[in-house]
């Protein structure tokens, strides 16, 4: 492998935390999400994903003090050359929590996490946790609280929402308060599609399928359904985050967008006027790809659609571990620093754009 150190100042995007008190939870329960032991192995497995649950050795994965311990964080960051990190809280977030405990698990989980910022100051900032489950007035009230954590710079989302996914006018004064505290949302995958695409011999292929495939398919019909729900007219200066390059959208792109003007269906209902924002104005205004994309092709795409200076390197970090034991560097880091550099070059300033100087100028990444 080539070395890709680079020399300019790199932020992570994409990195994830449990912080001690939600494992603590996940340890306490029986169906996904949850941490426990499959005897005879008396090693702990965290199970989070619903085609994940089944009777095999892709039952979960192993969980170790990488997913918790902040210091491990650092000791990460440090061997991969990463100067700052924006944290946030793996999936599935608080989708589970019941609706009476969500307000104070949120509030306890988004202090927790800037707590552990304020240990390395000037190296960790985060995204905050919605407790999605306790409704609107509480999520709104959460919103609010934020202010008051110094070190939270936006939010992370799933794709459900409220339960009836993001083109749910119901969440439109959330992306409001959103927009108006100026907290872009991290968008990120968890549910993947419906176990039954995968086929009978989906447990013959470990996580692939659902990580490779549902994961960025979950991204990208998530983003269209805002779209084509007009959330973009209707909250114009929301900004969204999209994890792993957006999923497929950029790919897409052209596609989703011819299909809307040649949908009759849509043209009855009045739905392609002037003031209609095309997919293309979408992706150059309310949208930022992440560079987790694993290679220069894909990479590419996300660069010629939302251009350089909206595209941010991550590593998703706890996850994709080298599977030999401990080496130095993680070769799922180093594929998407040589994804960088091969899409752009190095020392100049489209790469250290996407390698840092995008993520500190639009997350006000400053203490
Ligand atoms: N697997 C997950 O469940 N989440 C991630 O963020 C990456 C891999
Ligand atoms: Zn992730």
């Amino acid at each position: 492998m080539t070395e890709t150190r680079p020399t300019s100042l790199v932020v992570d995007i994409h990195t994830h935390v449990y912080p001690p008190s939600y494992i603590a939870l996940l340890k306490s329960r029986s169906s996904i999400p949850y941490i426990r032991s499959f005897p005879p192995s008396s090693s702990l497995r965290l199970v989070i994903l619903p085609a994940e649950d089944t009777e095999s050795t892709s039952r979960g994965r192993p969980v170790g003090p990488e997913y918790y311990d902040i210091t491990r964080k650092i000791a990460f960051m440090d061997t991969h050359s990463i100067d700052i990190s924006v944290i946030s809280l793996a999936n599935p977030w608080l989708d589970w929590v019941p609706a009476g405990e969500a307000a104070k698990v949120a509030e306890n989980i988004n202090n927790e996490i800037n707590e552990e910022c304020g240990k390395f100051p000037g190296r960790l900032f985060a995204f905050a946790t919605l407790p999605l489950s306790g409704g609107k007035n509480v999520i709104l009230k959460e919103i609010e609280r934020l202010k008051g954590l110094i070190y939270i710079r936006g939010i992370i989302l799933g794709t459900t929402g409220l339960g009836k996914g993001l083109d749910d006018p119901e969440l439109l004064p959330i992306f409001q308060a959103l927009q108006d505290e100026k907290l872009p949302v991290f968008l990120h995958p968890h549910y993947g599609l419906p176990s039954s695409v995968w086929g009978e011999r989906a447990n013959d292929y470990g996580h692939v399928l659902p990580l490779a495939l549902g994961f960025p398919l979950e991204t990208t019909i998530a983003v269209t359904r805002m779209i084509l729900s007009g959330v973009f007219e209707k909250v114009s200066g929301l900004q969204m985050i999209l994890a792993h390059s957006g999923g497929t959208l950029p790919f897409l792109a052209g596609r989703i967008e011819s299909c809307i003007v040649h949908d009759a269906h849509l043209m009855t209902e009045g739905k392609l006027t002037k003031d209609r924002k095309t997919i293309w104005e979408i992706l150059k205004n309310n949208i930022y790809l992440d560079a987790v994309v694993y290679s220069e092709i894909g990479l590419k795409a996300a660069i010629q659609a939302s251009g350089e200076d909206r595209i941010m390197f991550g590593t998703d970090h706890p996850f994709f571990p080298p599977l030999e034991g401990e080496t130095e560097k993680w070769a799922s880091v180093e594929t998407n620093y040589e994804a960088i550099q091969g899409a752009l070059g190095s020392h100049n300033d489209k790469a250290s754009g996407a390698l840092g100087e995008n993520a500190v100028r639009v997350l006000h990444l400053t203490i």
